[in-house]
């Protein structure tokens, strides 16, 4: 397969379904023969590139910058970067993706009261006890973007769906074929 470098950036609440569709979106582009794909996910990069970053707004923005930063270097190389990042500030979003120029920004789109039912690391859960705060969607914003490349709706359509919108518009826009 041949394709541009070209970052894609997934946004959206905790549950909503980053990580389950970049993991999908991966093994198909890998199968479609794409060698050079490197994943960026939030809460791997938190243990490594981000580490001791917390929650505030400030470190959220200082997390996209960096992740940013490196999906930046990795896209002139060529590579197809999938980042996973609830980055829920549109300003940095916005910034970053400038930066990049190379991106297509993924709104992962289900409902607050879907993403607290499903709860699949008990954190909703946890936040609402009071046991976490700031946690995005219960006591810090999410905002959504306006003009999203693609939009995933995970509460309407399945995985196959959704894997499959976002590799279409990659064909549209010219970075795979
Ligand atoms: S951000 O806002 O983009 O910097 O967050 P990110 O790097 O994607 O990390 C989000 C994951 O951290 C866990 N977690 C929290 N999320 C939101 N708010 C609070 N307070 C919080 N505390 C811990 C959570 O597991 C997120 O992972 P996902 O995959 O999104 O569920
Ligand atoms: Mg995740």
């Amino acid at each position: 397969m041949k394709h541009r470098g070209v970052t894609i950036w997934l946004t959206g609440l905790s549950g909503a379904g980053k990580t389950t569709i970049t993991q999908a979106l991966e093994k198909e582009l890998r199968s479609r023969g794409c060698e050079k794909l490197e994943v960026l996910d939030g809460d791997i990069v938190r243990q490594n590139l981000t580490k001791g970053l917390g929650f505030s707004k400030e470190d959220r923005d200082t997390n996209i910058r960096r992740i940013g930063f490196v999906a930046h270097l990795l896209t002139r190389n060529g590579v197809i970067v999938l980042v996973s990042a609830i980055s829920p500030y549109r300003e940095v979003r916005e910034e970053v993706g400038q930066k990049i120029g190379d991106f297509v920004e993924v709104f992962v789109n289900a409902p607050l009261s879907i993403c607290e039912e499903r709860d699949v690391k008990g954190l909703y859960k946890k936040a609402r006890a009071g046991e976490i705060q700031k946690f995005t969607g219960i006591d810090d914003p999410y905002e959504p973007p306006n003009n999203p490349t693609v939009e995933c709706r995970t509460d309407l359509e399945s995985l196959d769906e959704s894997v499959g919108k976002i590799v279409t518009k990659l064909e549209s826009l010219g970075y795979i074929s």
